[in-house]
């Protein structure tokens, strides 16, 4: 297998590089040849989320076809991780409305126990938090749910969970060379209490790569962009600040006569926090470029020349720039749960 795979909590194993869901929203079973040649290349780990349109029925359909198509010793790796995720405004769920969405999920994946359930609690001020991670973690006792984790939850929510007695073993985080956040204190406490960070979007949704460098500003070209990704650089320096972080992955890349985003996925793997990282890809045809980066590693100087180049670092905990409350983030989800 080309992909490494690494034990993130006791006797459970993923494939280093997850398989992300967000680019396979909306897509029905014609997806499955396209997700299969991922697990043939060792990406056997996938994330979905239950407020992905038909994502975890897309995940359950892929197991099927996994066990019918693939070698059983390769069937048999695949990990699918999905979300409960938390109302954006309102009162509380109730415990019904949690395990109903938790038997929801279940009958699409077609599984008895989800692999790895993680919970998203965009808005804080919906309370509930700590109520709805003990129910998870009641529905985890009864073997509905493998792994309990969560996403996007800074330290000071992982505390109030760990103090209630809800089991996180793992948070999702953002983290690439534009939004550097997780490494203040989140990789700390969670080294502290065995907790697995699996960081996503290594590319910054893309744009740690060619197509933006010397390119105009989406935000003035109109050209089309996450604008979540944008307002994180725009919070490390903007635009030119930006284009001189490229210009160093482009060196390095020049140097290592490699693509800036296979020099940008290498750095988070071999300098990031998480033990395994969601990547997005809307095809196999992304696959070469990224499994390349298990051929090489950057050098002392390969790192000296990206650092040199580092945006301004971020003084708030993960999250903490997402829900600010007139955050385009904030507004990006909002729509997107709607
Ligand atoms: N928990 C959360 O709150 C949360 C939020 C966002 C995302 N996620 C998860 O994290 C995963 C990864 O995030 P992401 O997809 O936004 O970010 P990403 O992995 O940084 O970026 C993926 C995008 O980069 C593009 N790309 C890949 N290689 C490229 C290259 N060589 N040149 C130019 N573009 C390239 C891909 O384009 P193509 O589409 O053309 O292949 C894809 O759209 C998602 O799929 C999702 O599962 C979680």
């Amino acid at each position: 297998m080309s992909v490494p795979l690494v034990e993130i909590a006791p006797g459970y194993r993923v494939s280093r590089l997850i398989k992300g869901g967000w680019q396979t929203i909306g897509r029905g079973n014609d997806a499955i040849d396209d997700l299969l040649e991922f697990v043939r290349a060792g990406v056997t780990t996938f994330e979905t989320a239950d407020t992905y349109d038909g994502g975890e029925a897309l995940m359950g359909a892929l197991r099927g076809a996994a066990r019918r198509l693939l070698p059983r010793e390769l069937a048999d790796w695949i990990k699918i991780h999905t979300r409960y995720t938390g109302p954006m405004s309102g009162t509380r769920p109730t415990p019904r409305d949690v395990a109903d969405s938790v038997d929801r999920s279940l009958r699409d994946l077609g599984v008895e126990r989800i692999d790895l359930l993680q919970m998203q609690w965009w808005n804080l001020e919906v309370p509930g938090l700590v109520e709805t991670g003990l129910v998870l973690a009641d529905l985890r006792a009864q073997g509905k749910v493998g792994l309990l984790g969560v996403c996007n939850l800074g330290v000071a929510q992982l505390e109030q969970l760990r103090d209630a007695g809800v089991p996180i073993a793992t948070n999702q985080v953002l983290y690439s060379a534009i939004d550097r956040r997780a490494e203040r204190k989140m990789v700390e406490y969670c080294r502290a209490h065995d907790i697995a960070l699996l960081t996503f979007a290594p590319l910054a949704g893309g744009f740690l790569s060619e197509l933006w460098r010397d390119a105009g500003d989406p935000v003035t070209s109109r050209a089309p962009y996450g604008k979540e990704y944008r307002a994180l650089i725009e919070a490390g320096g903007g635009w030119p600040a930006f284009q001189r972080l490229l210009d160093a992955f482009a060196a390095v890349a020049d140097r290592r006569d490699r693509s800036i985003a296979s020099v940008a996925l290498r750095w988070v793997l071999q300098c990031g926090p998480g033990q395994a990282v969601l990547f997005g890809a809307s095809t196999p045809d992304r696959l070469p470029g990224a499994l390349a980066v298990f051929d090489y590693a950057l050098d002392d100087e390969d790192l000296a020349t990206i650092d040199a180049a580092a945006l301004i670092a971020s003084p708030l905990d993960v999250g903490e720039i997402e829900r600010a409350p007139d955050s385009v983030i904030m507004r990006a989800i909002r729509t997107h749960l709607d």
